[in-house]
């Protein structure tokens, strides 16, 4: 099977939408995992006086844990698809987050965008067709100083966590994700993330992008080894790398 892309995939997003909360929710780690990443970003201030955006927000859980840790902060949350982005919107939020309908590939022409003070990204850039692009926006949108998580499901490298991803795929997630009808969305999951970068691939891309002071940390759980955080800085004079 072939990886779905762009208009695909976002079609396979939005079909998903509506089981996507209870699925995420009966996988132990995936709201605590992120809201790990979100406060790796180490955040002064509860983020006031701070514009983040979440790339990728899908239903919100990104936003969530951004928000948790920055509560202070002015949050764009951003997803191509609008069956994700209409379950997001139904949840309670603050004045201080919206959400917006767009591409992270039409980011870098959005002329309401930026500049952000930290990006948020969580299971996105598996996705994208053109991760270096993408990246070279983020960076592009980011202030001196700035700085970037990427949550992802990124191989250790080891063939043991690649057995394990293949194993929890095959016993737990393509037939949980084949009950609700969605099926090629998470034969996609697995199969995008044995093509994906490992670990150590997706920081040194993060490096070539320009980004300064690229970190690689682990999660807890099962998870160990399958999802990383990186952390950068812009990369641009004066910044402030990688956070902590
Ligand atoms: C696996 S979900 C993760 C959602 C959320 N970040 C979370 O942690 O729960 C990935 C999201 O990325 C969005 N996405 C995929 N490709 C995208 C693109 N090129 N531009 C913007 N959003 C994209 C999908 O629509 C989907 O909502």
């Amino acid at each position: 099977m072939t990886l779905l892309r762009d208009h695909d995939l976002t079609t396979a997003f939005d079909h998903a939408a509506p089981a996507y909360d209870r699925l995420t929710a009966a996988n132990p780690g995936y709201h605590a995992d992120l809201r790990r990443s979100a406060r790796r970003l180490r955040l002064p201030d509860e983020g006031a006086g701070l514009h983040l955006l979440d790339l990728g927000c899908g239903t919100g859980a990104s936003t969530r844990a951004l928000l948790e840790a920055a509560p202070r902060a002015r949050v764009t949350a951003v997803d191509a698809s609008a069956g994700m982005l209409r379950r997001a919107l139904a949840k309670p939020w603050p004045a201080n987050v919206r959400f917006r309908h767009l591409t992270a590939e039409e980011l870098a022409a959005d002329p309401a965008g930026g500049p952000y003070d930290a990006v948020f990204a969580a299971y996105l850039f598996r996705n994208v067709t053109d991760p270096d692009a993408v990246l070279a926006s983020v960076r592009a949108l980011l202030r001196p100083g700035g700085r970037l998580a990427v949550h992802e499901y990124s191989l250790s490298g080891s063939p043991l966590h690649r057995a394990l991803w293949t194993a929890v795929c095959r016993a737990v997630i393509i037939p949980a994700g084949t009950l609700t009808g969605d099926r090629d969305l998470y034969h996609h999951l697995w199969r995008s993330v044995l093509a994906f970068d490992s670990a150590p691939a997706f920081a040194a891309r993060l490096a070539r992008a320009g980004f300064g002071g690229v970190r690689t940390l682990p999660v807890a759980g099962w998870q160990t080894g399958v999802v990383h955080t990186f952390l950068a800085g812009s990369g641009h004079r004066g910044g402030r790398e990688g956070g902590r």
